[in-house]
């Protein structure tokens, strides 16, 4: 996690640099540094805490000089301190580093051996260190980076400075995303193209053991050889707005809010409107048709779904949806999991990995695993040229443009519409999806965007009962069918963003252990649309009302029945069992949203979270 930024150019760096932390800090805010050039030596600024910390610290400082680096963190090794955060510093080399030094120990060791002075707790600043020794001797940072990188075992992305060299900036990685913006007169190197692309769309992805050097506004980028490379510069059609709050109080609501537009962008590659077809389009690259794709897609006779988090539940949906529309076995598993507990993959095994980043470590290393034992992958990202994307046979996209917030709000919907073209196409190609199901399913999903519209005015209902709501001792979220992994997001979100005690359950296993918990302070969080499994649920719900808990309801419609078992009962249009998922959860986005609000909390970055987790 962390966010790195690096700049030289004819801008001021300070305001680029705290811009390009600015969003970043997704990744981490628990400290935040820069390290500027002014009157030929670095200077350095830190503090603990949020961005808006080190901005108070810097707001009256002017620097002269053309180049810097800048840091914000999310903890590792070392408590969040001013002490830990970077840039760090050991004579004239500053260094940012996002990741983890996993042989640290044996590194500090010998540093201290040699009489170090090791200031922090962190693995980074033993980097410093490294790089300092080896300029004794090379006098040039860009063969010291060549005779540090070996020593170093993790997973890092670093960018570094020398005051003796002072146009020089050097960047290297190993894991975790590094991306070079090439402007006219500028060049950065960051985390990710949320901080660059307001400066420039012309960027180069690293790979892995790849070297960036900059200098000046030139740069040469070295392979893991040494051998200078030309790589690709990749134009990117990324919105620069995307990654601002246009008037929204938080990126959050702004993302709740832009869903109806960014689940029908989601869409909109994979339906030929004219024709009235569902097909996925681009899957294998511009070149290759949609029938290609589902020629190869035919030999599929078994399919894995893995992923993190809020996309974990995004697979649950894809599990249920695609066994249920194909009767092709499918089985969802967390990534974490998945990669150590060597799970055995048929041939024709198609593994379907989603990661709104497409940086996740677990998710990456089960997608490598699977590669590995001969398994097809199928990757599911927002980030186009993430790590994921680019491992990956096929790609799909959820076209959800910048997420920011670190709750996870658009890109789960833009995913789940795109399960749903997707378990579509695999079940017309096993001959289970009859031409008017199709045509009536392409109808239905071309209405989601106009239905998120009228469900996201629970808006104001959530903004007024958030006080009273916010007074339960717990909240347990149940659902059954695909609800069930509705009420898992729900349950995670209010933990997320309130820090309260929030379960999701499958509907139907209450009783076997949490109905002990209901009581009056307990708030029941039901979902029930009007679907195969409905009058399951409602049963599940009599059972909770018996025991005096608290009802909150979204169902299909003017739903009397649920009504008449709820406190408050919050309706989404009459849908399909399939499109049901994307609509139930707005209210529940919403819901999260405002009593985090309400208890003051900071909902864009809740405590001990970041956005993008590159460590196990
Ligand atoms: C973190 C984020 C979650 C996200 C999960 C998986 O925990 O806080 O919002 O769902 O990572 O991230 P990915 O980028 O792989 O979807």
């Amino acid at each position: 996690m962390c966010g790195i930024i690096g700049y030289f150019g004819d801008k001021d760096p300070k305001n680029v640099i705290l811009d390009g932390l600015k969003k970043l800090e997704y990744r981490g805010y628990d400290s935040a540094g820069v390290c500027i050039l002014d009157d030929g030596k670095f200077s350095r600024f830190r503090a603990e805490g949020k961005l808006s910390n080190l901005e108070e610290k810097v707001k009256d400082k002017q620097f002269n000089g053309h180049i810097g680096i800048g840091h914000t963190r999310w903890a590792t090794h070392g408590v969040p301190s001013e002490r830990n955060a970077h840039p760090h510093k050991v004579s004239g080399v500053s260094i940012v580093h996002n990741g983890i030094i996993e042989n640290y120990q044996s590194i500090k060791k010998e540093l201290l051996a040699n009489g170090a002075k090791i200031e922090s707790e962190t693995d980074s600043e033993l980097i410093a260190h490294l790089l300092s020794i080896a300029l004794e001797d090379t006098k040039d940072l860009e063969t010291a980076v060549e005779q540090v990188l070996p020593k170093l075992k993790g997973a890092f992305s670093i960018v570094a400075l020398w005051e003796e060299e002072p146009n020089k900036m050097v960047a290297f990685k190993d894991g975790p995303p590094l991306v070079l913006g090439v402007g006219e007169k500028e060049i950065l190197v960051a985390s990710d193209i949320t901080a660059i692309v307001s400066h420039t769309k012309d960027v180069v992805f690293l790979e892995d053991k790849e070297v960036v050097i900059v200098n000046g506004t030139d740069y040469k980028i070295l392979d893991p050889r040494g051998n200078e490379i030309h790589k690709k510069i990749e134009h990117i059609d990324w919105n620069p707005e995307a990654a601002e709050k246009q008037g929204y109080d938080t990126y959050m609501l702004k993302e709740i809010f832009e869903q109806p537009r960014a689940v029908a962008q989601a869409l909109e590659p994979h339906i030929d409107i004219e024709n009235q077809v569902i097909q996925l389009q681009g899957a294998l690259g511009p070149d290759v048709s949609a029938e290609e794709i589902n020629k190869r897609l035919a030999q599929v006779e078994r399919i894995f779904v893995v992923a993190c988090g809020t996309s974990y539940y995004a697979g649950m949906v894809a599990e249920y949806m695609i066994e249920k529309m194909t009767r092709l076995p499918v089985e969802i598993e967390f990534a974490s999991e998945f990669r150590y507990r060597e799970p055995v993959l048929p041939p024709k095994s198609l593994v379907i990995v989603i990661s709104q980043s497409g940086e996740t470590a677990d998710t990456l290393a089960s997608l490598r695993m699977a590669k590995e034992q001969g398994a097809e992958i199928m990757s599911i990202c927002n980030v186009r040229s993430s790590s994921i994307d680019r491992e990956a046979d096929y790609h799909l996209y959820m076209r959800a443009e910048a997420e920011i917030g670190v709750a996870s709000t658009k890109a789960l919907t833009c995913t789940l519409a795109v399960i749903n073209v997707l378990s579509a196409t695999l079940a017309k190609i096993k001959g289970r999806l009859a031409r008017d199901e199709e045509v009536a399913l392409i109808q239905k999903l071309q209405q989601i965007p106009a239905e998120m519209e009228k469900v996201l005015v629970h808006d104001k209902f959530f903004s007024e009962a958030a006080n009273s709501l916010k007074r339960y001792k717990g909240f347990l979220y149940i659902g059954r069918g695909l609800s069930f992994p509705v009420a898992l997001e729900g349950a995670l979100k209010l933990k997320e963003l309130a820090y309260l005690h929030a379960e999701g359950y499958a509907a139907g296993e209450m009783k076997h252990g949490p109905i002990a918990l209901i009581d009056q302070d307990m708030a029941i969080v039901v979902i029930a649309p009007k679907d195969d499994v409905y009058e399951k649920t409602i049963s599940n719900l009599e059972e909770v009302r018996a025991r005096g808990g608290q009802v909150i309801a979204i169902g299909s419609g003017e739903d009397e029945v649920l009504k008449d078992l709820s406190l408050h009962y919050l309706s989404i249009p009459e849908g399909d069992w399939r499109t049901n998922p994307i609509l139930a959860l707005v209210p529940l986005q919403l819901m999260s949203y405002h009593v985090a609000s309400s208890l003051g909390l900071d909902v864009d970055q809740p405590r001990n979270l970041a956005k993008s987790v590159t460590v196990e």
